[in-house]
This record gives structure tokens, C-alpha cells and sequence, in this order.
């Protein structure tokens, strides 16, 4: 059992303090806020996560694990600090690190023993060498102090099953005894552990997700293609898994990638590159794809319609994947503010993330349209015009294709996840677009209701 302390309460640092507490160590949790760290008290997670609270009330109930804004009081005595604070994008691409430096300073002025400092937030390859000699520049005490990478893979939504059966855990040290001690900390977890150093360590961090964010484009890219000739993605796909070298996951085309990694990784990497003079060609394509990607049904919709001024456009979900509120780089995000900009008049349903979505679109009018949150998808769908899925929730994969011919004015969609099969929206009489299929379009009287709304209210 290891005494241990985490930096920073998001994703990261939350989750991994909590999966520590859970399989044996002496957890500290430090975070600046002080209502967040009262909350936390409390076993209430601040993040939607499954399974974080009730780990959070059993650990902190058993003494495992507890929570704090007194960083001296948790950092003195530590075995080991886990970094976990943001590495926000800054606007040219670059990762910001000043809230790594803030906590590297705090545990240079606080630590009374020997500890190992390991760096959990995702940062570009060498911070971890720049992090040791900054905290040894400030060192107050003549204690030994090491930096070791310890990135991180978890997703969100799954964060605390994908910690608790990661596929591998990464170490990068630089040490025996930084090596081992790692070691040790994860033994209880009984996952493999692939040991490289620092530099690898935060190497392999970008290299994985910037090479799935890279499969993703690819996918979307191979997508548009198919619609231009005539193939179905979803079959291309079925057919490519086969292929071991390929494996099945990560190949859904889409409406483009978001969320807090990906997007922020593969600017990041480009960033590196650039700065040392290299081109990445293939994640500078990636990044231009998903970019794309995000409006691809928008501009669809608008070589479809006249117009959307007055039109009633259902929104079904709002977050950037499903099983989370977080709304960073979500498609809902690029898209919404263009509906508006359009005089359309929005109901949007997300069964968890429309509060979040409130703060920055408040409910009513805005720009030339307006906006109304609807606690069922079927209420948004009410004699709708056009509706746009952006997510896959469950609650709106529930919907029947009868349900759009029945509810809506005109049984439009724009389906950016393909959760229905072609032959059941065919069968149901919705005018159905996709993404890399084939659209399904209904009878010539749909269109001409369509067109004639667009006309009517403009
Ligand atoms: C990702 C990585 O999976 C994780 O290992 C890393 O640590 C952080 O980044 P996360 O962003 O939480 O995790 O979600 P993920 O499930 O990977 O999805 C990311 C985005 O890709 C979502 O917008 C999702 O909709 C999209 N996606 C994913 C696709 O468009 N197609 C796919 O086949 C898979």
C-alpha cells in the first residue's frame, strides 16, 4: 500500500485517485475548488460518470480515499503525486501547461520525503523532463524527487471499467526506482504494463489516439466517397473487420470525432511536429477531415431545403458521445449556431447534457431562430420539419422509424451516427440522409410539403 496523492479532479485525476483507493492505496485527492472537493466529500461525483459515485462513497466511507484543497497537508508525507490537471489547447494548437508548472512548484515547496511524481496529464513529448528539473530548481527540502509518464487511455463514459481493465498501462522512467515503485503501484490492477522511457511513454499516448482519430477520418473520408458512388459504408466496414490487421473497432463513420483527446491531441502532435520542423502529413489530414466532417449534414440539408427560417428542426443529442454530458468539440456545437444563424427554431433533446448546452444557448430566442429543450425525443419530433441526430444515446436509438412519418410534419432526417437501417426508415416513409449510404428518399409529396413550408414561412 502506497500513501498517494492526485493533482487535479477532472477525468483523469479523479477516476484514477478513486481506482487507487479501490484496489488498496491511501488516496488524497487535491483539487482548488473548494465546493467541488465538499462534494466529493459527500460521495457526489462531479463528473457524469458511470460507477465513479458509488466508488467515491465506498472508498471514502472506508477512510481510502479523501479529498481536499490543502495540497501541503496531501503532498508532505506522499509515496507518490499523480499529476491529472488539464493541458488545455491553446489557439495555435499548442498544449498549455501552466497548470502542470502551478502544481510541479506546490510539490517543490511541499514534499518532506523521498516521492515520485508521475505525470498523468497528456503533454508533448519532453515536458516530462522539463517538469523533474523545475521541481528540482525549486526543491526546498533534500529529499529525492523523480518525474515519471504515466499516460492515460481511459474514455469517457467507461472511465473507471476502461481504468480498472485498461488494455495495457504505460510507464515511462528514467530510474530503477522509479520503475519498480510504478510497478508496485499498479501490481494490484494484474494488467499488463509495458515499461519504456519518458520520452516513449509520452509518445505513445499521442501516437494511439492521434492513430485512432486518424481511422475515424479515414472512415469519414472513405464515407464520402461511398455516397458519391453509389457503396454503403457500413457494409465497406463489415467487409474491412474481417482483416485482423484492421480489427473491427473504431471504424464508424460519423459525424466526425470530438470530445476533450482527440481533437486537442492531434493539433497538439501536429504542433510538435511543426515546431521541430516536420510536416505530419497524415494528422494534418485527419484534423481537415473532421473539420469537414462536423457540417457535412448541415450542407446536405441546406442543398435539400430552400430555407430553414421558421422551419421546426428537432435535435436529437447534443453531447459529444454518448454516457456523458461533455459538450467539448461536439458536433451539436458547429452545427446548432448555423440552424440559428438560419432563423430556425430549435427543440433539442440530450437525456443528459441538454443543462450543459443551456449555459451556452440559453432557452428562447437566439440569433434570427430560437431554441426549446424537450425531455423526450418524441417532443422534439412534433410536427417537426427536419430533424438532425447528432448522437447515439440510447433514449433516440429507441425511437421507432414509424414514429418521425407520425410525429413530424414532414418526415425529414439527417442521422449523423447511422443508427437505423436503410430498408426500416425505407419502410416507415422518412426521408432518410445519412452518412456513407445511399439516402432514402420517399414519395414526390414529401418533397413538395417540404418546399412548400420553406416558402410559406420565409
Ligand atoms: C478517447 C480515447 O478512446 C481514449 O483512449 C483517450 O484516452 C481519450 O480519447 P473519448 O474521447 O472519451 O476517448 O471517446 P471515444 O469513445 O474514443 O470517442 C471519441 C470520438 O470519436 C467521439 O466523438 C465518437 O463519436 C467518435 N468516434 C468513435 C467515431 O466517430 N467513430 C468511431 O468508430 C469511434
Amino acid at each position: 500500500m502506497y500513501i498517494i496523492a492526485v493533482a487535479g479532479t477532472g477525468y483523469v485525476g479523479l477516476v484514477a485517485g478513486v481506482c487507487f483507493a479501490e484496489i488498496g492505496h491511501q488516496v488524497t485527492c487535491v483539487d482548488i475548488d473548494e465546493n467541488k472537493v465538499n462534494l466529493m466529500k459527500k460521495g457526489i461525483s462531479p463528473i457524469y460518470e458511470a460507477d465513479l459515485g458509488d466508488l467515491m462513497q465506498k472508498n471514502y466511507a472506508a477512510g481510502k480515499i479523501d479529498y481536499t484543497t490543502d495540497y501541503r497537508s496531501a503532498y508532505k508525507n506522499a509515496d507518490a503525486i499523480f499529476i491529472g490537471v488539464g493541458t488545455p489547447e491553446q489557439s495555435d494548437g499548442s498544449a498549455d501547461l501552466s497548470y502542470i508548472a502551478t502544481v510541479a512548484r506546490q510539490i517543490a515547496e511541499t514534499i518532506e520525503n523521498d516521492c515520485l511524481v508521475v505525470v498523468k496529464s497528456t503533454v508533448p513529448v519532453g515536458t516530462n523532463d522539463k517538469v523533474e528539473q523545475f521541481i528540482k530548481d525549486f526543491l526546498v527540502n533534500d529529499v529525492k524527487v523523480e518525474v515519471a509518464s504515466n499516460p492515460e487511455f481511459l474514455a469517457q463514459g467507461s472511465a473507471v471499467h476502461d481504468t480498472l481493465h485498461a488494455a495495457r498501462i504505460i510507464i515511462g522512467t528514467e530510474s530503477k526506482w522509479a520503475e519498480e515503485m510504478l510497478m508496485k503501484i499498479y501490481q494490484p490492477f494484474n494488467l499488463p504494463i509495458v515499461s519504456v522511457n519518458r520520452r516513449s511513454a509520452e509518445m505513445i499516448k499521442y501516437a494511439a489516439n492521434d492513430f485512432l482519430a486518424l481511422k475515424i477520418s479515414y472512415m469519414n473520408d472513405i464515407a464520402n466517397l461511398c455516397e458519391s458512388v453509389g457503396a454503403d459504408i457500413q457494409d465497406v466496414a463489415r467487409g474491412m473487420s474481417f482483416d485482423e490487421r484492421i480489427g473491427s473497432k473504431f471504424l464508424n463513420a460519423g459525424i466526425g470525432y470530438g470530445g476533450s483527446c482527440f481533437p486537442k491531441d492531434t493539433k497538439a502532435l501536429e504542433y510538435l511536429a511543426r515546431q521541430d520542423g516536420y510536416e505530419l502529413r497524415t494528422i494534418k489530414a485527419a484534423i481537415g477531415v473532421n473539420k469537414d466532417q462536423k457540417t457535412m449534414l448541415y450542407k446536405k440539408a441546406c442543398r435539400r431545403l430552400i430555407t430553414f427560417n421558421g422551419l421546426k428542426v428537432a435535435v436529437l443529442g447534443l453531447t459529444f458521445k454518448p454516457g456523458t454530458d461533455d459538450l467539448r468539440e461536439a458536433p451539436s456545437l458547429e452545427n446548432v449556431p448555423l440552424l440559428l444563424e438560419q432563423g430556425a427554431d430549435i427543440y433539442a433533446y440530450d437525456p443528459v447534457g441538454a443543462d450543459n448546452f443551456k449555459n451556452k444557448y440559453p432557452a428562447g430566442k437566439n440569433s434570427r431562430g430560437s431554441i426549446t429543450y424537450v425531455d423526450k425525443p418524441e417532443q422534439a419530433l412534433e410536427g417537426a420539419n427536419v430533424c438532425f441526430i447528432f448522437t447515439e444515446w440510447g433514449e433516440i436509438k429507441a425511437v421507432e422509424p414509424g414514429t418521425y412519418k407520425e410525429q413530424m410534419r414532414t418526415p425529414l432526417v439527417y442521422d449523423g451516427r447511422n443508427i437505423y437501417e436503410l430498408a426500416d426508415m425505407n419502410e416507415a416513409w422518412v426521408e432518410y440522409y445519412s452518412i456513407g449510404r445511399p439516402f432514402i428518399k420517399t414519395s414526390k409529396e414529401f418533397s413538395i410539403a417540404i418546399s412548400e413550408v420553406a416558402a410559406i414561412k420565409c
